[in-house]
């Protein structure tokens, strides 16, 4: 795979359907800006990197300042997690945010989409280079052992990414490069001085005034701020302040929750200065191009991977970029609140800068914490990766799953883990509810029709109950759990599947079916009831598949979930009479857990 023939070259994706190519002359060679559309390419019209469509007519509409693109829905779609620090270890926090990419990304493909999903590790940078000289390794060393537990964990933890891209990659490292050379000609960037305060921890520069206003002091780790000043290549963040506005202002879904938007609109208003994006005092990153004694700010050098894993740095000739530029604009980038600044405002600007097209959404959640604490080193109070892997052990990777999704902090409120609510969680939701209706109905078509569904329908006419009108009560619901999914509100997805699990024990409770079977005129009404519990919990399950693609799996081999797209699957008739089923138990009772993980000491 070999980079395009000028490494300035950025593949810029456009709804016009011809080709143009303009040619400029650029500190005396000739740069070639290729604005090229392929039929499969997500259209979009770029406006000084600002980029409406319209979701149905594909129509380009232009707000009065920037507008976010609206993906027609079957298009393709491109969901990403945050790339991890090599220099920590993974706990709660990075398993979540990818479980919780990884159910949006299952329900897109649910819906039938081309779906490219992308995790990986953030590998340069002071922290990696002082850590690795602690232990006398290679930064490199240090890099490859940890990333290789990250993608244990998104292994392990069922993650079905379909790239983990790490920075040390050449196509990242050289796709970076090309990609800020287009920013310095583009005057995007340029070398200028600094003078200020720096957050080693952090590796972030302040301005003195924010500096006083913090105290001089980190605000993540408290430590103090050291007195700075240093030659730097700066991005030109202040240019796009009004863009940057006008993105916030007129595209209220394009940061969620509501809550992270309102205190990026507040830091907008303070102004903005233009950021430093390269270093001197270490030699851990990549390089900048043309001068070698600056390395790459490692938040530039790590946003650039949502675009890098798609080789947009790349010219037309890669076959990553053939491979896999339609899925840019990315549908949803996906990670927690500390780091909403930067790809809120900071990556977009550099995508306005660069005349890329703007991701859709971007959605910061909250964090877990520990009773009422931030999990911190200093408190020792992680819910680290051992500890999360004896919950694992004991209730079921999709019970944790399933946990996680839904008393996770999916929107602005900070989430306890709780080892008391994992297990009232699981005994009430998954036990109790789910596992049991699913028991006692495959109990019942064993014991009165040996195993065989039977049909629903008596004299050529569905048999119905008193007040369930079947059909319509599971559309309500699956629609209900449709709209949550497209939101990313994963606990309302996943209670809209429970409430139809309620209503079949509801029904249950209501039609008595023990009652019928001891009645032999009603066969039929027997076999009508039988069937539309079982309809009902198959397509509660199809619902329930993205947060527990192995529990649903094993319905699937035993019911069956039904063939198609998730539309099709949660229409009321899937399940084909006739079908043999067996006693199904899928979540097995099980004791609780202390805090870490351990059986309690009785
Ligand atoms: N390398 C940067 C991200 C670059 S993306 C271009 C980074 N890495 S990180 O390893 O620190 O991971 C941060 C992310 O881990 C958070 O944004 C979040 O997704 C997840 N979490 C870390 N701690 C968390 C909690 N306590 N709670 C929930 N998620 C948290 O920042």
């Amino acid at each position: 795979m070999a980079l395009a023939s000028a490494t300035s070259r950025v593949m810029m994706l456009s709804r016009r359907t011809a080709r143009a190519r303009r040619a400029t002359t650029v500190a005396g060679r000739t740069r070639t800006t290729a604005v090229t559309t392929t039929a499969t390419a997500a259209t979009a019209t770029a406006t000084r990197g600002c980029v409406a469509r319209a979701a149905t007519t594909r129509a380009t509409t232009r707000g009065r300042g920037c507008a976010v693109a609206a993906r027609a829905s079957e298009g393709p779609t491109f969901v990403t997690t945050p790339i991890y620090y090599v220099n920590d270890q993974p706990h709660i926090g990075h398993v979540y945010t990818s479980t919780v990419a990884d159910a949006y990304a299952r329900y897109r493909r649910a819906r039938g989409e081309d779906v490219f999903f992308l995790t990986g590790t953030d590998e340069h940078g002071l922290k990696v280079e002082q850590s690795a000289e602690k232990r006398g390794i290679e930064p490199q060393a240090l890099a490859d052992e940890n990333s290789q537990k990250f993608r244990d964990v998104m292994t392990a933890y069922d993650i079905s990414f379909d790239e983990f891209i790490r920075t040390t990659d050449d196509y990242h490292e050289r796709q970076v490069r090309a990609l800020v050379k287009v920013l310095q000609e583009k005057d995007a960037v340029y070398l200028g001085r600094f003078e200020g305060w720096y957050d080693e921890g952090q590796e972030e520069y302040y301005t003195e005034s924010k500096a006083k206003e913090l105290d001089y002091k980190s605000p993540i780790s408290g430590k103090d701020m050291v007195r700075s000043s240093e030659e730097n290549y700066y991005f030109r963040l202040s240019k796009f302040q009004k863009e940057l506005e006008a993105l916030h202002a007129d595209n209220p879904d394009f940061l969620t929750p509501s809550a992270r938007r309102n205190e990026m609109i507040g830091r907008l208003n303070e102004g903005l200065n233009d950021v430093p994006i390269s270093r001197t005092n270490f030699k851990w990153g990549i390089p900048m191009p043309d001068d070698e004694k600056h390395v790459i700010y490692v938040w530039i050098d790590a946003l650039m991977n949502y675009i890098t894993a798609i080789g947009l740095g790349d010219g037309k000739d890669s076959i990553v970029y053939a491979d896999r530029s339609k899925y840019w604009p990315a549908s949803m980038h996906i990670m927690a609140k500390e780091i909403s600044w930067f790809h809120s405002v900071i990556w977009p600007a550099l995508l306005m800068a660069l005349d890329l097209p703007l991701p859709q959404r971007v959605h910061a959640h909250a964090f877990w914490i520990r009773e009422g604490r931030k999990m911190s080193k200093s408190l020792g109070n992680f819910v680290d990766l051992a500890c999360m892997d004896r919950f694992k052990e004991h209730y079921g990777l999709d019970a944790m799953r399933y946990y996680l999704a839904v008393e996770g902090p999916i929107g602005a409120q900070d989430a306890n883990f709780s080892a008391e609510r994992v297990q009232e969680i699981y005994s009430s939701d998954l036990v109790n509810t789910m596992g049991n209706s699913v028991s006692r109905t495959t109990a019942m078509i064993n014991k009165y029709f040996d195993g065989e569904v039977r049909s629903e329908e008596a004299n050529g006419a569905r048999v119905t109950f008193d007040n369930w009108d079947w059909p319509a009560r599971t559309s309500a619901h699956v629609q209900d759990a449709l709209t949550a999914y497209d939101k990313l509100d994963l606990p309302r997805a996943a209670a809209a599947a429970k409430n139809i699990v309620m209503d079949v024990d509801l029904f249950i409770t209501e039609t008595e079916p023990f009652r019928m079977a001891k009645d032999e005129s009603k066969s039929a009404e027997l076999a009508a009831c039988l069937y539309q519990c079982l309809e009902a919990l198959r397509i509660a399950a199809v619902l329930l598949e993205p947060l527990m693609p192995n529990k649903m799996a094993e319905f699937d081999a035993g019911v069956g979930l039904g063939e198609g797209s998730i539309a099709q699957r949660t229409k009321w008739g899937g399940l084909k009479p006739g079908t043999k089923v067996e006693k199904l138990a899928l979540f097995p009772r099980v004791e609780g857990l202390d805090e870490n993980g351990h059986p309690v000491k009785t």
